[in-house]
């Protein structure tokens, strides 16, 4: 089993708001690993961080992601992080995977202070910036699309990533 759709790409770039279109539009199933992760886990991401550090959570994470590639047919959402882990990246070759990309300022705009998004608590724009030059390249590596969602809605970046994908509606 395999997901339809997997997509990658930063956090408040609307990989779930587009994914669940996605899913609709292809009578597919919808489903994201960070929810994974906070109902195996029973406490928040913020949580976990807080209390075992980001690298704990990225275990944590790297688990919740090859067991959904293994198990899940449906329209798939990476957190934004998952493509930091090599392992990860590898197991992401053989998919389809779409890198929904906004730039730093759209993406302060959308996240702003986001106190549920720890990594981004202290100086939004500059942890952007430096967020992103990390991990652009990690993006673009997985990706076999790449949609920009700069200035456009959830409809119209679903639209997009189906032209882009070339799939058929269900
Ligand atoms: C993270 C993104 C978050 C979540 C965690 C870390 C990241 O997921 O996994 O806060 O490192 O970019 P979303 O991209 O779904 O917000």
């Amino acid at each position: 089993m395999t997901p339809l759709i997997v997509l990658v790409g930063p956090m408040g770039v609307g990989k779930s708001t587009v994914g669940q279109l996605l899913a609709e539009r292809l009578g597919a199933g919808y489903r994201d690993t960070d929810d994974d992760i906070v109902a195996a886990q029973h406490r928040t991401i913020a949580e976990i961080f807080v209390e075992e550090g980001e690298a704990a959570f990225r275990a944590i994470e790297k688990q919740a992601v090859r067991e959904a590639l293994a198990g899940y047919d449906g329209v798939l959402a990476l957190g934004g992080g998952a493509v930091l882990d090599q392992d990860t990246r590898e197991l992401l070759a053989g998919q389809r995977v779409v890198y929904l990309s906004m730039d730093v300022e759209e993406a302060v705009k959308r996240t702003g202070l986001n106190a549920a998004r720890p990594l981004l608590a202290i100086n939004p724009r500059k942890q952007w910036r430096e967020l992103m030059e990390a991990r652009r390249h990690l993006y673009e590596e997985v990706a076999t699309a790449v949609v920009a969602t700069d200035g456009r809605t959830p409809e119209e970046v679903t639209q997009a990533a189906l032209d882009a994908l070339e799939l058929k509606e269900a």
